[in-house]
Parts: C-alpha cells; structure tokens; sequence
C-alpha cells in the first residue's frame, strides 16, 4: 500500500503574506469552502493574533468547514496559543500550530534569546497547546540554517513533550535538495519517538527550489508537505501544491505515495485564487499556467496528434483543464492547421484549404501566435466572404461620470438606414443595446475584448466580440481610432458572420 502525504495548505495564511494577496474574510472563506473541495488534509487558516481580522476569519472558517483539519498560527507564547485556540476550537477537527525560530542568526539578531531559553520556550508552547487539543504542530523557524545538533535537541524535545507534528521550515529557501534529503534523514535517525509523529516540511522559493525541497523530503520520510496554491507566500513565495501534488501524482513509481488531492479541482481552485487575489500566474507555470498545456512546435504538434503521449505527461483534464492547446504558429503544419479548422466546425474543401493555410502562413510573418479568432477571420473574410447584410454607419455616444451612457446608432440593414438610441452600464454597453434594438437578435456576447493595435493614445483600437446562439458562435472584430467605434464594428460584423453561418447551417446558401 502507498503511502499517504498530508497536503498542508497555507494559502490563507503564508499566501496571504505574499505582497498584494490580503483577502477579506468572506474572500478567504469562499477559498477555504475550494480547498475543502480540492480535499487537502490541513488548511492553514491565519494567525489569529495578528489582527482581528485575521482572527474573525479564522474563526469563521473552522465554524465552517467540516471535512479538513483547520490550523491556527501562533508563536511559542501563551498569549498567541490562546487566542489561536480561541479561533480555532469550534473546528471539527483543529489544530494548534506553534512555532519558534531555532537558528543562531534568528537567536542573536530577532529574539535575543539563548539556545536555552528558546529550547525552554518551545517545550512549554507544545505543552500549553496540548493542554487545548491533541493536534499539536511544531515549527523549527529556519530549520534550515540551524545547528543541526541543536535542532535535533529541539525536535526531541518538543516530541517529548506531546507534539503530534514536527515542522522543519526552509524559511528564507536556502537549502539544496541533496542537503534537505539528508538533514530529514538525519533527524528520523536520531530523534527518539519521530516514528510515532509526522514529520512536516514547509519551504520557500527564494533559490526557486521549494518544490524540490519538498519532495526531497518526501523521499526521506516526510509525510506532510506544507504548500500554497500557485505557490503564492512570502516574498518569492512557498512550495507550489499543484507542483508538489502532480509530481507525486505523475511519478507515483518514484515516491511510492499519494496524496487525496482531487486533481481535477487544481485549476479551477488556482482560478479562483488569481481571480481573489488579482496575482496571476506566469503563463508557462507548471500544472495551471495558460500555456501549461499549449504545444506550439510543429514536430510536437504532429506527434501530439498522432498520441498525446508523445509530449504530455499528464492530461490537461487530470488537472481541471478541458483539453490540450495547441497554439498555432510559424512553426505549425497542414496538418494541424487543417485540425483546428476541423474542430472550430468548418468544412473547407481542398482548394480553400489550401487558400486557407497560404493565408494563415502569411499572417505568422507578422503575428508570433495565430488563435482561434485569426483562423475565424481568415476564413469569414477570405473563404466565405461573408456578405454585408449589417452594416454601422453612424455611432456618437455620451458619457462620463454624471450622465447615463447613452448611444445613438444607424444601422444600413440591406441598404436601408435604421436610427435607434440605447442606454447602458458604460458606452460600449449603450453602443451595443442601440445595435440590438435595430437588428433583433437572440445571440449572447460571450467574450469581448479589445486590443491596441499600435502604441500611444492614438492607437487603433481592435475589438473582438464573440456571439453564441443555440451552439453557434462566430467572432467578429472592428477596427477604429474610437475604441467605442471599434467595438461596435466588431458586435455588427459578427451578427454578419452570425446570420451568414446560420443561413448556411440550413443550406440557405
Ligand atoms: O517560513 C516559515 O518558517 C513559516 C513558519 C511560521 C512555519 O512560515
Ligand atoms: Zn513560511
């Protein structure tokens, strides 16, 4: 049987701390209910000392959550114990984590103690706490950089007197993974009892090697890794779950353990965290970043299609995605192209095929990535050159901070003008109403979005709006120094491509 690892989240608590990621309470809760959900074992709900915020938020989340343990974070004091006790006691299962730092530097320097009094410090914090609950956690603040015999008279200590789980911290990530494998050896050699609690591990990524830190760890005998989604923490921040969970996942042979991550709730759980905190994830961040499954070279696009197993390790589906990107470009082939056009619902005999990619060719000299919304273009306007059936010849707009948005368009339908005013949240809203009260349409704005096509206040604007109605969707794009203008290009020329596509679909044409 595989052995179980304990995913310790400290999103809310270390990822907080990350510059810009405060949550409020409601925020944090709503990221605890998906953490719940994503089935990690501790979640790490604050410090409850630290503002009473922090405490109410903690508070609220061991009333709340149910099916994981909730940890409060306290420094090896009475004061700090008790009140995270206080915050954390209604938990089903709570858990009181203390901690102290045990290197020279952080001695001399911070806490102007001797190695006798913090020794004295941390035992009678992991008794004060057992005196609340048997779910007691030990921290060593920068294991990493203290004497190891001294952190090995800690550990015993504090195993002695009733701590359940030892955490040995990388604080400011310094160590290597070869060294960290030996110092969690080292210490289930010569600690006394380390067999009966587990041994816990939390680094940082300030050498970028948080992830392997941990699972060097693992190797070694550790059995909680302490994390945070996206790997959001203080200063370059902690170990990555995603990371930390795939690897064990992906090379199961290599750890032999497992984790009750359910992976498929990693992306929308990270999601949610961006979307929370406005801290977005690079794009080729392992596991959940946008390109984390977009193929771009036409050799791995070829050997993608013929097996996924060719160049994916894992599925983009094991972690939340809905499938593969492949991200066209120069480099990618007929085949591929031929593909995308198949899957975004186009049939093109050979000779627009082959107009088609000629088109597409020529648009990577100048664009790096062609997407889907390039292809749709490329196929509206040089295949099926859709017909102007709609077309805007007259916007103006008012708008500002004290009046109500309000539009007035003309719309030519088949060569015969139509005026019509509309009012919305903003311009682009009242633009688009105005639109809709000319040309009726059941379709649903899926996407806008709008672009600088050159830099400066006078750049063109380019707005793309995508439209859906009863599983048709086309793209459209306007192009205008008015990005209001632009805009309203876009909406018309996709109620064209719209009312072109469906007339098609029923072999109208
Ligand atoms: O990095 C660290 O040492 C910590 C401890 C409080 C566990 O965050
Ligand atoms: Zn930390």
């Amino acid at each position: 049987m595989s052995t179980r690892i304990l995913i310790f989240d400290t999103t809310l608590r270390d990822g907080e701390q990350s510059p810009g990621a405060t949550m409020n309470t409601q925020e944090k809760l709503l990221v605890a209910k998906q953490l719940e959900k994503l089935g990690v074992d501790v979640i790490e709900a604050g410090f409850p000392i630290a503002s009473e915020d922090d405490f109410n938020a903690v508070s609220m989340i061991a009333k709340t959550i149910r099916n994981c343990q909730v940890a409060g974070l306290c420094r090896a004091n009475n004061l700090d114990i008790d009140r995270a006790w206080e915050a954390v006691k209604s938990a089903k299962h709570p858990r009181i984590h203390t901690f102290i730092s045990t290197s020279d530097i952080h001695l001399k320097y911070q806490l102007k103690k001797t190695r006798k009094q913090v020794l004295e410090d941390a035992v009678a914090a992991v008794k004060r706490a057992r005196s609340y609950c048997d779910n007691v956690e030990f921290s060593a603040m920068d294991a990493t950089r203290s004497d190891i015999d001294y952190l090995t008279k800690v550990i015993q200590a504090v195993v002695k007197a009733g701590a359940k789980i030892v955490n040995i911290p990388d604080t400011v990530g310094y160590i290597m993974p070869f060294e960290f494998g030996q110092l969690i050896r080292s210490l289930m050699e010569n600690v006394d009892g380390i067999e009966d609690v587990i041994v816990s591990v939390h680094c940082h990524d300030d050498l970028g090697l948080a992830v392997a830190n941990s699972l060097a760890a693992v190797k070694e005998g550790a059995r909680q890794v302490e994390c945070t989604i996206n790997g959001l923490g203080e200063r370059a921040g902690n170990a990555s779950l995603e990371e930390i969970v795939m690897a064990i996942k992906t090379r199961k042979e290599a750890f032999g353990c497992t984790t009750g991550i359910a992976t498929e709730q990693l992306f929308p759980t990270s999601r949610l965290v961006s979307k929370i905190t406005g801290i977005t994830c690079q794009p080729n961040k392992a596991i959940v970043g946008a390109n984390a499954f977009a193929h771009e070279s036409g050799i791995h696009q070829d050997g993608l299609l013929k097996e996924k197993l060719t160049y994916e390790i894992m599925t983009p589906q094991s972690v939340g995605i809905p499938e593969s990107n492949i991200v066209l470009g120069k480099h990618s082939g007929r085949h591929a192209f031929r593909d995308r056009i198949t899957e975004l619902g186009y049939v093109l005999t050979d000779e627009e095929l082959n107009l088609a990619f000629k088109r597409f060719k020529a648009l990577c000299d100048v664009k790096k990535y062609v997407y889907d919304e390039d292809i749709e273009m490329i196929i509206m306007d040089e295949i099926y050159k859709i017909p102007e059936k709609y077309k805007l010849s007259y916007v103006t707009v008012v708008c500002g901070n004290m009046t109500i948005p309000t539009a007035t368009v003309r719309v030519e339908i088949d060569g015969t003008v139509h005026q019509n005013a509309g009012f919305g949240d903003g311009p682009v809203d009242a633009t688009f109403k105005a639109i809709r009260s000319i040309i009726k349409t059941e379709s649903k704005v899926a996407k806008f979005y709008i672009n600088a096509i050159t830099g400066g206040t006078d750049a063109q604007g380019e707005a793309f709006v995508k439209l859906e109605e009863k599983g048709v969707s086309v793209i459209g794009k306007g192009v205008d120094t008015d990005i209001v203008v632009a805009s309203g290009k876009a909406y018309v020329n996709a109620l064209n491509k719209l009312e072109f596509v469906k007339r098609r679909k029923i072999g109208a044409l």
